[in-house]
């Protein structure tokens, strides 16, 4: 039967006879031993099916348990229902799958914990509205390679088994690889440099990224996906937070184009920036002083003081905002410094309604003076890394952002995890 299979919102359309739908029974309606209805949900939709007392297999029905899968055959028809949505009278059956009893979440209710909830996960994604969660990551996905297609980058595949740390500072998983220590890449840094190096000149990755970090927050994974991008041929930061701009609204454009009924079934609103602000770290320090939030010279922003910002710009009207020149105490070697100030670098972060979602930054493109700045963090930098700045590096920037970041900002849900489909954290491995 199921190569006339046609997805539910497309049954929905219009009266039709000899129909083929398949998908998850949701609720069953016995009405005696002559009626039942069925609610049948697919990818696309739910669709009520009705069994009449004429129909051969009627007593299929009678052992149909909730998210079983089960392949009908029948006419749709104009609806008799109160609901005004069209129906569809079966004259064939056929059962793929009975589903146990009970299950083990509660899929609709919302009675299940989190982590329960995980621990069932292709369950809980059932749910119409945690399946538009992933709808919806997976267009910002596509927009992000439209975007960076269009703009000329090409897209690269980088090695996530290495021999050393990758991304300075970040913790490192190390694993056995046949009886050396090898570690599992924190970030494809080196990799997009070398891209650029290449004479590929615009490269980007969307690929997973790990960090040994035990934080037990509603922002941190220890593998998460990240968007890198690096570029060759800029004159300073300011040139990648001008993609950037265009990338985000690019990204919220076609999330609004593609994702109408995700968004609504959501309640999410999206308005495309328009203007994001720009402003330096010293800026920074200054409005979070008016908020009584005090940051030495040579702070990071902490969580506080990004939900501050976050709400302050809020107030004037953007999401977002780019906070540049952090300090080099903060920042990794490779950072560029402005040429007359040895405590900051040309880099910046992109905060998101207060949370950060990208580090960017432009690099030191001259190996004398990337060699100078490793010591002075204390770094040995190995022959092969040096090598790459050898024989002609472009100036060059680029960002990485964090596609479960992204997705959490743009639908304000409450954890990252809820927009990753098998979350890792420092108590999950399984499933
Ligand atoms: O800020 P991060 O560590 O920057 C880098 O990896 C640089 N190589 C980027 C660059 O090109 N300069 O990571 C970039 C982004 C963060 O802003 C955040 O969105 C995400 O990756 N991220 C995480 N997401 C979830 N869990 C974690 N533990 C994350 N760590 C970083
Ligand atoms: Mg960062």
């Amino acid at each position: 039967m199921l190569e006339k299979r046609k997805p539910i919102n497309e049954l929905l359309k219009k009266t039709q006879k000899n129909v083929v739908a398949a998908g998850w029974v949701e609720k069953v309606k016995l009405m005696g031993t002559s009626l039942a209805f069925i609610t049948l949900r697919d990818r696309t939709g739910k669709i009520q099916l009705i069994a009449k007392k004429d129909f051969k297999d009627f007593d299929l029905i009678k052992d149909l348990t909730n998210e079983s899968v089960i392949i009908v055959n029948g006419d749709v028809q104009e609806s008799k229902q109160k609901s005004g949505e069209p129906e569809l009278v079966i004259k064939e059956l056929e059962i793929s799958s009975l589903a146990y009893t009970p299950l083990p979440v509660d899929i609709f209710g919302g009675t299940t914990g989190f982590d329960k909830r995980i621990d069932h996960r292709y369950l809980d994604t059932r749910n119409p509205k945690v399946l538009a969660i992933f709808k919806i990551r997976s267009k910002i996905f596509k927009a992000a390679v439209d975007f960076f297609d269009k703009e000329g980058f090409i897209n690269i595949n980088t090695p996530k088994l290495t021999e050393m740390g990758v991304e300075s500072g970040a913790g490192l998983f190390v694993v056995d690889y046949f009886g050396k220590p090898a570690y599992l890449a924190q970030s494809p840094q080196v990799y997009k440099q070398l891209g650029v190096i290449a004479g590929f000149e615009r490269v980007y990755e969307i690929a997973p990224v790990f960090r040994a970090e035990k934080s037990h927050t509603t922002r941190h994974l220890t593998e998460f996906t990240g968007i890198d991008m690096e570029m060759g041929f800029i004159e300073s930061e300011q040139d990648i937070i001008d993609i950037i701009e265009k990338l985000f609204q690019f990204i919220i454009q076609e999330v609004n184009k593609h994702c109408k009924e995700e968004l609504d079934l959501l309640d999410v609103k999206l308005t495309i920036p328009k203007k994001m602000f720009r402003i330096t770290m010293a800026e920074a320090r200054d409005i979070l002083k008016q908020h009584k939030k005090m940051l030495k010279e040579d702070d990071d922003l902490d969580a506080e003081a990004e939900t501050i910002l976050g709400e302050h710009f809020n107030k004037q009207g953007s999401e977002f905002v780019f906070v540049y020149n952090y300090p080099w105490a903060k920042r990794p070697f490779y950072h560029m410094k402005p040429a007359n100030d040895p405590r900051g670098t040309k880099s910046f972060d992109l905060l998101w309604n207060g949370v950060e979602i990208a580090t960017g930054a432009q690099r030191e493109h001259r190996l004398e003076i990337i060699e100078k700045q490793a010591k002075e963090k204390g770094i040995k930098l190995d022959d092969t890394y040096k090598e790459i700045f050898k024989y002609g590096c472009p100036p060059h920037g680029g960002i990485g952002l964090g596609l479960d970041r992204m997705t959490q900002r743009l639908l304000k849900i409450a954890n990252v995890k809820e927009a990753v489909l098998l979350p890792r954290d420092p108590d999950r491995l399984n499933p």
